[in-house]
């Protein structure tokens, strides 16, 4: 099954808990890039991890994916992880492959008794991280509260986009520590009926990432990311997503971001670049189930 990449076209920090967290209202969308995950039935629980970003990642009890299989009391079973997304880079590559291991494992019946079931599953899975919620239905919805309260967006125009990466792997708690100001206005109570991509991207224009400021100055990479995707021709709006370092370029059309991925590709070819669509990746993101 595919785990797709996160992106908060918008993140304002709107407040912080006692407990450490902080208050957030997001508008997040998915891509139609990310990684890739295989469970095979029978065996003692195990994980093995492919791919080019797999350098670096534990496949240990504390990877995601296993912590995700625990919690929803698996009993058994192979996974295989293909690791596309860079780790730590703000576009939710953990909490996407933990979502997709409850996603098949809930599809194959684990269930971790009838009282876990009745819990609903974005409160029962938000321990294993805020972004864990929104990554379980992968469709476009206002993340608030620290990432527990979702609202379904169903008619938010799909959007062409490329990502980049720096390189640069950028913790998330790290980021909210450098945060100078965590009450900040969130987004209006009501949001528009978008009229198309158009009128999508210029209200985006108006919104923050609140974190990006943060970010940036652990990353001055982040600015050089930034610089290239609005020089890009055909660039509508550059921003970060999440807590960083991986930013997104919006454009009007799929052939100007693919242009615009190959020519920033090749003058940084260090940087993961790619041009992507951005919306609901909920049928993608469906398992497949096959039996032999
Ligand atoms: O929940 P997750 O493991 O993704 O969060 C990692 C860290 O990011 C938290 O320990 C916290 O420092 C910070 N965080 C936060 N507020 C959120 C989400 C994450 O402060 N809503």
């Amino acid at each position: 099954m595919r785990a797709p990449a996160k992106i908060n076209l918008t993140l304002h920090i709107t407040g912080k808990r006692d407990d450490g967290y902080h208050l957030l209202d997001s508008l997040v969308v998915f891509a139609d890039v990310g990684d890739r995950l295989e469970y095979t039935v029978g065996g003692p629980l195990s994980l093995s991890i492919t791919g080019p970003e797999a350098g670096g990642l534990e496949a240990g009890p504390s990877n995601l994916v296993l912590r995700a299989a625990s919690l929803a009391e698996a009993d058994g079973g192979r996974f295989k992880l293909e690791k596309n997304l860079p780790v730590s880079s703000g576009i939710g590559g953990g909490s996407a492959d933990a979502a997709a291991a409850v996603r098949v494992l809930l599809a194959m019946g684990a269930s971790g008794g009838a009282q876990a079931a009745a819990v609903d599953p974005a409160a029962r899975f938000l321990p294993l991280g805020a972004d864990v919620p929104v990554c379980l239905d992968c469709r476009p919805v206002r993340m608030q509260g620290i990432g527990e309260i979702l609202t379904p967006m169903p008619d938010l125009p799909g959007l062409h986009a490329v990502l980049i990466n720096p390189r640069v792997a950028l913790a998330t708690p790290v980021v909210f520590r450098e945060l100078q100001r965590a009450e900040n206005a969130p987004m209006p109570a009501t949001l528009p009926d978008f009229e198309g991509r158009r009128h999508l991207v210029s209200w985006l224009r108006d919104q923050r990432n609140d974190l990006q400021e943060a970010a940036l100055s652990l990353v001055p990479a982040i600015g050089d990311v930034l610089a290239a995707l609005e020089g890009a021709q055909g660039c509508l709006l550059a921003r970060m997503s999440g807590s960083g370092a991986t930013c997104f370029g919006l454009f009007d059309h799929a052939a100007s971001a693919k242009t615009a991925a190959a020519r920033i590709s090749d003058r940084h070819p260090h940087w993961w670049v790619t041009p992507t669509q951005l919306g609901d990746m909920q049928a993608l993101s469906q398992p497949r189930i096959s039996r032999s």
